[in-house]
């Protein structure tokens, strides 16, 4: 059984939905502190299969003491976390206590009931501004300019400590670039709280005239209109990655690093014409200063990926615009 944390979140439904059509068994929990109870009712509809699921917290040692006594689990991938960029740097105990307590009291739960077959989710904001472009695992770490970011560098670091005191830990870290989009079936998606701060949630409330304009963070870095460059990535496409992630765990022992990206740049002017282009809405839009803490350029080299788990993205820019907005047509939020 794989026991999936923060399960109804968006990244972790998305890889549930995947894991449940590969046949696997699948514990979720989560305490919907950013998610919805719906969403597990969504992944059922979607593929037809049915799942346990426990609402704990994961910080709750004792509950989730309990999931391990009751199952027989064989690894762990932990989505569990908060991942607002902005709130962190306001609120730094609270993402320190939560996600970094959080993956201690998962892996010390883990320890004691021996599974140690460990997926987690990181991010490539470990890489500060960037050693080199395209970023392969090898690139220097650090230098994150937010505790959000600094949560994922620190619980990389305890996963290497950890893997160097007992090898017999099976690890795989995925450092995900720009995940956006939605099943194409529109029952579960993108859903942050309130004002969105990351680029596509915002370009589909500005498409459904909920928020006026869109503000372009910068026009004049060194790319190749001006606007950052990032390596967005299909989220149907990455929680793929976390099944061939699964796969490595279950053939070969170590801990192991891997970029989840496409390997293209998009700027934000790219993302906004191929959204405007497929969905056929208009994104009004305004140049604004630099945002604090933005890289002019950021995307990943995937051969890793490829290689070791024959993984690549295969979805587009544009199959990423279309779901995503269908996702909320399908929602009445138009
Ligand atoms: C951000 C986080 C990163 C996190 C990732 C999750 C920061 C500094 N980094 O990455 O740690 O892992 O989200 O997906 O927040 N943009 C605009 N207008 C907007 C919003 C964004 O122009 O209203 C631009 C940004 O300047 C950037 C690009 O769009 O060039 C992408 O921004 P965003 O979606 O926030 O992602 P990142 O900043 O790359």
């Amino acid at each position: 059984m794989i026991l999936v944390t923060g399960g109804a979140g968006y990244i972790g439904s998305h890889t549930v939905v995947e894991l449940l059509n590969e046949g696997k068994d699948v514990i979720v929990i989560d305490n919907f502190s950013n998610s919805k109870k719906q969403t597990l009712d969504s992944i059922k509809k979607i593929t037809n299969k049915d799942f346990k699921f426990y609402e704990i917290d994961y910080l709750d040692r004792e509950k989730l003491e309990k999931v391990f006594k009751e199952n027989q689990i064989d690894s762990v991938i932990n989505f569990a976390g908060f991942k607002a960029v902005g709130e962190s740097v306001i609120k730094p105990l609270d993402y320190y206590i939560n996600n970094i307590s959080g993956a201690l009291t998962l892996l010390d739960v883990m320890k004691k009931y021996n599974v140690k077959k460990f997926v987690f989710s990181s991010s490539a904001t470990v890489y500060g501004e960037p050693e080199k472009i395209p970023i392969t695992e090898d690139c220097k770490i650090g230098g994150t300019t937010n505790p959000y970011g600094t949560t994922k560098l620190y619980i990389e670091q305890i996963l290497k400590d950890l893997y160097k005191s007992d090898n017999t830990w099976d690890i795989v870290i995925l450092r995900y670039f720009n995940p956006v989009g939605s099943h194409e079936s529109g029952l579960i998606g993108e859903e942050p709280n309130g004002i969105p701060n990351n680029l596509m949630p915002y370009i589909v409330r500005v498409a459904s005239r909920q928020l006026k304009e869109l503000s372009i963070f910068g026009n004049d870095y060194d790319t190749k209109d001006g606007t950052g460059v990032r390596d967005y990535i299909h989220v149907v496409d990455l929680a793929k990655g976390h099944i061939k992630a699964l796969q490595k765990l279950e053939k070969d022992q170590g801990l192991f690093i891997y970029n989840l990206g496409t390997g293209n740049g998009y700027s934000v002017l790219d993302m906004v014409k191929t959204f405007e282009k497929v969905t056929g809405k208009k994104v009004p839009y305004k140049i604004a200063p630099r945002r604090e803490g933005d890289i002019a350029t950021c995307y990943s080299d995937p051969t890793k990926a490829k290689k070791e788990l024959n993984w690549e993205a295969t979805k587009t820019l544009e199959d990423m615009c279309k779901d995503a907005w269908n996702y909320i047509e399908k929602n009445g939020k138009k």
